[in-house]
């Protein structure tokens, strides 16, 4: 009987803790898995693996808190990608393929910790459609523009901040504004208006805070570590795992609002400014949802990853 060992990580120093649950990983032969038992989420373990040693294995939560934390880790059966590979991980290896999960409706970002299969559910097809889809993404031609995974970690952070960044600084007012305007003008015959109106709000303040802190913390850290520079007093790793806090905030606040606005769907009577602020906000979510995954699936994972060879 195959037996699955299960590492209780609580119990290991915290300098052995990383190296040891990678030699347990190092010895699984293909199929095999171990179970390892956290008092907090290990996320911020999953990019490292991911980063470190490729989309090789599944990663399954058994049990996700408040106290106790069991993760299921199987090396898939070839030993190599497979149909394990998350959609994450496929999306930051090619943009044409995130592409073909947006046009799904399948968030490959925030929730990208997970397999076709579960996707093609999200999407309501069946698994073999939603490969061949993913196939014909490789006959799109793309541009070497779109080649995140291959730019230096530093280029990209500079990018994040001058595109999607900028973007977020400039919009957030016009959305507000319009969010506000338009619940003064037909809340009383769309009260879910008003809710619009605070989620944006939120959301927006949520996000300026949360991209300040990328800009003078996280990044500057990321490019120090680039250049050889570590500080000492503070873990790329840990601002990371807060980030990944922020961003999933920050999916539930958009998925949040295509429930109240039923998927951005327009009443015959809306008016321009009504149109328009639907229209931001889908704009805003196409262009969060891309941010994101430029952050979860690409940046932070080789950030981690420079950071524990340094
Ligand atoms: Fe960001
Ligand atoms: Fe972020």
């Amino acid at each position: 009987m195959i037996t699955t060992e299960t590492l209780d990580v609580t119990t290991i120093e915290p300098r052995l803790k990383h190296p040891t649950i990678f030699q347990h990983f190092d010895a699984l032969k293909p199929g095999e898995s171990f179970v390892i038992h956290n008092d907090h989420d290990p996320k911020p373990l999953y990019y490292q693996l991911l980063g470190e040693r490729g989309a090789i294995f599944k990663w399954e939560y058994m049990e996700q808190g408040p106290t106790s934390w069991l993760v299921k880790i199987t090396l898939n059966s070839s030993g190599a990608t497979d149909d394990a590979e998350t959609v994450g991980a496929i999306a930051a290896k090619d943009y044409r393929k995130a592409e073909v999960f947006k046009k799904l409706g399948i968030d490959f970002c925030c929730g990208g910790e997970k397999s076709l299969k579960e996707a093609s559910v999200e999407a309501g097809i069946s698994e073999e459609k939603l490969k061949e889809e993913l196939e014909q993404a490789n006959t799109v031609t793309t541009s070497a523009s779109q080649d995140y995974n291959n730019w230096k970690i530093d280029f990209l952070a500079d990018f994040i901040s001058n595109t999607h960044h900028q973007y977020i600084r400039e919009s957030s007012t016009v959305i507000t504004g319009l969010a506000s305007k338009v619940a003064q003008h037909h809340g009383a015959q769309h009260p879910e208006l008003w809710s619009v109106n605070k989620k944006v709000e939120a959301l927006m303040g949520d996000l300026l805070d949360h991209i300040s802190k990328e800009d003078q913390v996280l990044f500057p850290a990321i490019k120090d570590l680039v250049n050889g520079k570590k500080e000492q007093d503070s873990s790329v790793e840990t601002i990371i795992k807060a980030m990944h806090e922020d961003h999933d905030h920050t999916g539930e606040d958009l998925r949040e609002l295509r429930t109240l606005t039923d998927d951005y769907k327009l009443p015959p009577e809306a008016c321009n400014s009504y149109t328009y602020l639907f229209e931001k906000l889908k704009e805003f979510e196409n262009d969060t949802f891309k941010h994101i995954h430029l952050e979860n699936n690409i940046l932070f994972p080789k950030a981690i990853h420079l950071e524990t060879q340094s």
